[in-house]
């Protein structure tokens, strides 16, 4: 039994008290592979900006609204769990200010000043235990095997999901599990359900793998 923490969903970035940025994950990924990493006996914990999908009532569920939020909440769950598994599409970009007040129309073009959110994998995996792992997940338009890998390298990550445009808000999925050494650990096209326990299935061969290591 292993403690995993699951990121899951959107952030919003607010521009005023009324306007946000944001995009269309559903939280279904996320609600799927807590569904998995239940059924295999594991405790969950989920961490998700705001989504109309329902978690199982046996995970953890932690509601947050921004990027940062998300970060602070993992930064601080993260060493009491063995495993993270981002499956959110945290907002990339957030406004510099943010309006006290409802921002009101005048007419001429409204410029915004965007600037990068934290990365909460790559910030999160950077920091773990020799005994802890961090899953990772990759949406390529294009070349999506190897910017998958890129992004692996880059996030610390001991093993990638590669998926393309089409699993945003939708019910099916189609995925290449990539290990940190850039071998295919499986390749699914199914259910989110399904690809959920493909990806478990690949986190327990990873844990298997390292206790199997730590015996030798
Ligand atoms: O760089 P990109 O957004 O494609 O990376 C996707 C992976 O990074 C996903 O696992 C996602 O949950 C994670 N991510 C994150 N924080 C961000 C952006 C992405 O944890 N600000």
């Amino acid at each position: 039994m292993a403690r995993i923490l699951i990121t899951s969903g959107p952030t919003r970035q607010y521009l005023d008290p009324v306007r946000y940025l944001t995009n269309a994950s559903s939280g279904r990924m996320g609600s799927c592979l807590a569904a998995s990493a239940l059924a295999a006996g594991h405790e969950v914990t989920v961490v998700s900006g705001p989504v109309n999908v329902a978690y199982p009532s046996a995970a953890n569920v932690v509601q947050v609204v921004s990027t940062k939020e998300m970060l602070e909440t993992v930064q601080q769950l993260f060493p009491s769990h063995d495993g993270l598994i981002g499956a959110a599409a945290p907002c990339d970009y957030m406004p510099k200010r943010i309006a006290t007040e409802k921002i009101a129309k005048d007419g001429k073009p409204l410029q915004l000043e965007l600037v990068e959110t934290p990365d909460i994998v790559a910030t999160v995996a950077n920091s773990k235990r020799s005994n802890q792992w961090v899953v990772g997940f990759a949406l390529e338009t294009e070349d999506q095997r190897f910017r998958a890998i890129v992004k692996m390298q880059k996030k610390c990550c001991d093993l990638m999901v590669s998926n393309g445009p089409t699993a945003i808000d939708s019910e099916l999925n189609d995925v290449e599990i990539i290990a940190a050494n850039g071998s295919t650990v499986a390749k699914v096209a199914g259910t989110k359900q399904q690809v959920a326990d493909s990806i478990l299935q690949a986190v327990h061969a990873l844990i298997q793998s390292r206790s199997s290591e730590s015996v030798n």
